[in-house]
């Protein structure tokens, strides 16, 4: 593993498909991000692998780079729970800002990683704004939409267009400027961030709380408020398995991606591209960032590609039994308090070979 822009990969991976994974150094913030205040322009120095134009941001707006650092942890837990059953199970972002040779190139994982990146970012940024954390922004304006005769606009809305404004300026940054890497890249890039925040625009939901005497709910206040980050990684999950391999071309003058098996059609700002075909992840292979499956689990008794068939590449598998403990005989005492024996239950577990 090693940083993208590193000359040992400029060289190593095809001069098509160089650099520009700086657009998401900044999920490393997990490692040490936490540990600082954010009240001083030269933490922005903490990663040097953030680029100058998020540096900047960074200096201008010290307060947000808590809800940067949340999204960056957000990011790899919903990126790999999306993926736990899958052969590709996005370990390559574990060791970010040092990633796996797979979010190097413009594969679908990396079409995944960048979408996933950019809403869940956007995503921190508007709840922070709700909560108060961020003195620059607050709850949403009311909605456009008119209110229904049962309920009137009220309480304190994610502000999503505060988040998507922010986010985008932070996700896109390393990816306006011109350094080497390939345009196609690039180009991918931002086209999947801004699916990723078109995604995370669709998942608001309209919630609402009674008031009225003793709970008759004559009066109902309601607010927009956004979903959680796992229903959106799972919607972009469904849009990584139809993503559409793209190529570069020429038209009116510029560069534009479009789909390669049908070249009149445009791409559509809702479905993920990449570039280029990634391996089937069943076997080892450093050069590719494909961990392989062996010794992952997998369910004997799922179709799907969890399943030990799809997991396995049809390798079999082996079968263990494993302990587990669990609370049971539970009692409650008057009063309050519950106690619990540990028992013991033997489960079949299996793994590939
Ligand atoms: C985190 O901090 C440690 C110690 O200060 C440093 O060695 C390491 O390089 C830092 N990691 C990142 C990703 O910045
Ligand atoms: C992903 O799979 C690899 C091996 O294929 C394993 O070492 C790693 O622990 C897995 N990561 C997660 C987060 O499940
Ligand atoms: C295995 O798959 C079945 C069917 O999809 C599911 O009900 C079960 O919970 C899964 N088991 C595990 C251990 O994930």
């Amino acid at each position: 593993m090693r940083r993208c822009t590193d000359l040992v990969v400029f060289l190593w991976v095809f001069l098509t498909h160089t650099g520009t994974c700086t657009g998401i150094y900044w999920l490393g913030l997990t490692v040490n991000g936490s540990a600082v205040k954010w009240d001083q322009t030269q933490h922005c120095k903490l990663l040097d692998e953030l680029v100058p134009a998020q540096q900047q941001l960074c200096k201008r707006n010290l307060e947000l780079m808590h809800s940067v650092v949340h999204a960056a942890r957000l990011t790899k837990v919903a990126c790999q729970s999306a993926f736990s059953d899958m052969r590709w199970n996005c370990s390559s972002i574990e060791h970010a800002p040092h990633f796996a040779p797979d979010l190097l190139k413009g594969t679908r994982e990396s079409a995944f990683v960048f979408s996933l990146s950019s809403a869940v970012l956007s995503h921190s940024i508007s709840r922070a704004c709700a909560s108060g954390e961020l003195p620059s922004c607050s709850c949403a304006p009311a909605p456009a939409e008119q209110a229904a005769p049962d309920f009137r606009w009220g309480g304190c809305g994610d502000n999503v267009r505060y988040g998507l404004q922010m986010g985008s300026a932070f996700s896109d940054a390393a990816l306006n400027v011109r350094r080497h890497g390939s345009l196609a890249l690039k180009l991918m890039h931002l086209h999947n961030n801004e699916v990723g925040r078109q995604v995370l625009l669709d998942s608001v939901e309209t919630r609402c709380k009674c008031h009225g005497v003793s709970g008759s709910c004559s009066i109902r206040t309601c607010w927009k408020a956004l979903l959680g980050v796992a229903h959106v990684s799972q919607q972009l999950k469904v849009r990584y398995l139809a993503a559409t391999k793209v190529v570069p071309r020429q038209a009116h003058g510029r560069r534009v991606l479009v789909p390669r098996e049908m070249e009149v059609r445009p791409v559509l700002d809702t479905e993920l591209v990449y570039l280029v075909s990634s391996p089937d992840y069943c076997t080892f292979n450093a050069r590719h960032g494909s961990h392989g499956t062996v010794d992952r689990q997998c369910n004997k008794t799922a179709s799907g590609s969890g399943s030990c068939g799809l997991m396995c590449c049809g390798r079999g598998y082996n079968t263990y039994r494993e302990q587990v403990e669990e609370r049971c005989h539970c009692r409650y005492h008057w009063c309050c308090y519950v106690t619990c024996k540990k028992c013991q239950r033997s489960v079949e577990r299996y793994v590939c070979k």
